[in-house]
């Protein structure tokens, strides 16, 4: 199923999405609501994992970056799917490990792991643990000594072109560069512990990078710091991570990439290495994906209600929901756009222009700016787009609101994968002394 197909609209005019009725769902399960479809994350994982395993002969993996909806539900497909998993948390790595994902095909990532992080990712036995600094190598080596074991690495490096081609920038808390001379220094210094085995290197060039050239110089200089390690320092990388990063749809003012077109993009990637590869006459390494946006993020939409609307004349329109920052909070964080749609009126003409805002107490708590739509009403839902990815774990309980709940849709069935949270579930951690009573 091609991805605008996943939206239909009835005769009564009501939004369908992953074959379930919109307005249905809100009344059933409440608003905000998350509302994934299933096939839609599955075909994504599909078109990552089979072009990887056509046009690089097997010789990988893609893993789940979990960040973007973490959750059991999303790990757990994943590996029906035949995906491993990068956390970037002890919080994810637990919520992976409880969905009976093997520790061994998950991928630790961060820039700043916490001594109990890294000793329970140690014990939990995952495949490798990302490095981002200097002294995380030490603290490696020292638990994998007290534990008996040799824990396997990679070195997150920061591959910035000599030419600037792309948006990559050497201004990055992660990776060691590679420009610099760091990356190379990292790697004499890991090859140097008895405790820990180097087995490759890992970028990530950012998120929603819409520039096609970035990720393809990122791996040029990669590859080339690749055969450098070989030829000069006799170190063969035998694994190589190439990230996530590959943009989606959020307004028109983004391409709309077909499943086709991540395939392509994949491929054109791929081409790079296995170019690299012959010219400098390289074993090809184990490679790996790490997608996270554009598994879920287009995959997800979230349904809230219309509540109070207030109209100043000549300045704009505010249509306020019932959620707002506190389960989106990308347009205060970097300005992120938005189309959205009543889903109970979705064959109505748009006849305003308004801003979506929410309900807590900030005046930062807007969904988005100049969004189109037909004479909203109070009672009305709306269906905002492309909310799959970094929404729900990004979500907070400012002002004590209850997070949403999550669910899945799949031919027209909905099933709960993250439920709402109670007032009881937002004092939870909360402890009142004696003193205080
Ligand atoms: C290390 C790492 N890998 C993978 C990803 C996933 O990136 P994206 O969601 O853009 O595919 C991220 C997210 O920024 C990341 O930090």
């Amino acid at each position: 199923m091609e991805k605008q197909e996943r939206f239909t609209i009835d005769k009564e005019g009501h939004l369908f999405f992953g074959g379930a009725d919109c307005v249905q769902l809100a009344e059933q399960y409440g608003t905000p609501l998350f509302v994934y479809d299933e096939e839609a994350i599955r075909a994504m994982m599909r078109v990552y994992r089979d072009t990887l395993l056509e046009e690089y002969a097997g010789n990988g993996a893609v893993l789940y970056s979990v960040k973007a909806f973490p959750c059991m539900a999303l790990c757990s497909m994943a590996k029906q799917e035949g995906l491993g998993l990068e956390v970037s948390s002890g919080g994810e790595l637990y919520t992976a490990i409880k969905a009976g994902v093997s520790a061994k095909t998950i991928s630790f990532v961060g820039n700043n792991k916490s001594k109990d992080e890294i000793a329970y990712a140690l014990d939990c036995g995952v495949g490798c643990v990302v490095v981002d600094a200097y002294t995380e190598i030490e603290t490696i080596d020292d638990m994998a000594k007290k534990r008996g074991i040799v824990q396997d690495i990679m070195l997150r490096i920061n591959p910035v072109p000599d030419t600037v081609t792309s948006s990559l920038s050497s201004d990055s808390k992660f990776g060691f560069s590679v420009a610099d001379g760091t990356a190379k220094m990292m790697t004499a210094f890991a090859l140097g512990k008895d405790n820990v085995s180097l087995i490759g290197y890992h970028y990530h060039i950012g998120s929603q990078i819409k520039n096609r050239k970035a990720f393809l110089s990122a791996a040029e200089v990669c590859m080339k710091f690749i055969a450098e390690m070989k030829y000069k320092n006799d170190f063969e990388t035998e694994y190589l991570n190439l990230g996530g990063g590959f943009p989606i749809w959020y307004t028109d003012e983004d391409e709309r990439i077909t499943l086709e077109g991540y395939r392509e993009r994949i491929r054109e990637l791929l081409q790079v290495v296995k170019d690299k590869c012959a010219a400098y006459r390289l074993n090809g390494p184990y490679l790996m994906l790490e997608p996270g946006r554009s598994l879920v993020g287009e995959a997800g939409i979230t349904l809230y209600r219309v509540g109070s609307i207030k109209n100043i004349p000549g300045v704009r329109k505010y249509v306020c929901v019932d959620g707002g920052m506190t389960d989106n909070p990308r347009y205060a964080l970097y300005g992120a756009k938005y189309d959205a749609l009543l889903a109970n009126r979705a064959n109505e003409k748009n006849t305003e222009v308004v801003t979506l805002a929410g309900k807590s107490s900030d005046n930062a708590d807007v969904i988005a700016c100049n969004v189109s739509l037909p004479k909203a009403e109070t009672g009305d839902i709306l269906a905002v787009f492309s909310t799959g990815a970094y929404h729900y774990s990004m979500a907070t309980n400012y002002g004590r609101t209850p997070l949403p709940a999550a669910i899945l849709v799949k031919e027209g069935k909905a099933e709960i994968i993250v439920k709402r949270q109670s007032y009881e579930d937002v004092v939870r951690c909360d402890v009142l002394p004696d003193s205080l009573k």
